[in-house]
């Protein structure tokens, strides 16, 4: 592949694609963009610190740097930070210097169903979507859906009856993979990534089947549930806390619920499903 990426950011949807697209023989050159408190030897495998690859460390969206990390790329993959006030203004920044420096396509990572926009992050998402369709740049929009993770432990703050929709790391990383050895059949494209509709209820059964041992869901308050999250990576301001509490209430009423189609469309195969992903990920002797 003759072509060169940015990656915006390195968090868990990002990192999957990292190791998708380094485990190419063909990998094109990648250039990451992470924060100084980033621990590279760690969060980043090492061929991605040797040439053609790079990680560029910028701080923040104001940061000189950042417009020259946009020179002499084809693609852009951006993965907006979660929960943060500025999503929208950096995303918009973004975008901006993107196009600024010529850069070929553009594939955003997006939520599912940003219509909903009583949630915070979806209603940013909705504007960020509205910029970049406006924005003149040829673009891939992926609604994805939350991402599987058995952290072995399920304790939510709302009901475990209500079915969401889930979409596999992996899969969303092939999909990103689809679009960038092919993006122009990809131009102006908006897709939803959605493995299948699930409560929290039927995915503690599903793990227990696995393990062979009961597994219960932790239903907590919102309250109880903030307190727990508070402090952790994801909840580090009180503009964090509220969209925690609005989605906690939203998933509660409403759930979020999605289709398979486009997402077994591009793959060209079923979606992993959470069964499939458990077989995957559980130790084979648990
Ligand atoms: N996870 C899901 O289930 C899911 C599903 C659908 C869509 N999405 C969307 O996908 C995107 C990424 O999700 P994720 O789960 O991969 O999130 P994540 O693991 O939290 O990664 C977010 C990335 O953004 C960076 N970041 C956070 N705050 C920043 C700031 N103020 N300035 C610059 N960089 C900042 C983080 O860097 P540090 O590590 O340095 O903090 C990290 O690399 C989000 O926009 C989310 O809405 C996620």
């Amino acid at each position: 592949m003759s072509l060169s990426i940015l990656i915006t950011s390195a968090g868990r949807l990002t990192q999957h694609v990292i190791s998708t697209l380094l485990s190419l023989s063909d990998c094109p050159p990648i250039r990451v963009i992470a924060r100084s408190h980033a621990d590279l030897g760690r969060s980043f495998p090492a061929q991605l610190r040797s040439a053609p690859h790079s990680v560029v460390i910028i701080e923040n969206i104001t940061d000189p740097n950042l417009a020259n990390a946009f020179q002499g790329i084809s693609i852009v993959l951006h993965s907006g930070p979660l929960l943060d006030p500025k999503e929208e203004a950096s995303s918009v920044a973004i975008i901006d210097m993107a196009k600024n420096a010529g850069v070929k396509h553009f594939i955003l990572c997006s939520v599912l169903q940003p219509v909903r926009t009583k949630l915070h992050i979806h209603k940013a998402k909705l504007n960020i979507e509205e910029y970049l369709t406006e924005s003149r740049l040829r673009y891939t929009i992926l609604q994805a859906s939350d991402v599987a993770v058995n952290t072995g432990k399920i304790a939510i703050g709302f009901s475990p009856f209500v079915e969401h929709a889930f979409v596999d790391l992996n899969d969303l990383a092939l999909t990103v993979l689809t679009i960038i050895r092919d993006p122009k059949s990809h131009s102006y494209a908006c897709y939803e990534l959605v493995a299948e509709n699930i409560s929290y209820h039927n995915i503690a059964r599903l793990i227990a089947q696995e393990v062979r041992r009961d597994v219960q869901c932790e239903v907590l308050s919102t309250k109880d549930y903030l307190a727990l999250m508070t402090g952790s990576y994801y909840v580090r301001n009180e503009h964090a806390e509220d969209a925690i509490t609005r989605i906690m209430m939203y998933y509660d009423r409403w759930g979020l619920l999605g289709n398979p189609n486009v997402l077994r469309f591009l793959l060209g195969r079923e979606p992993t499903s959470w069964t499939d992903y458990l077989r995957r990920e559980l130790p084979t002797d648990s």
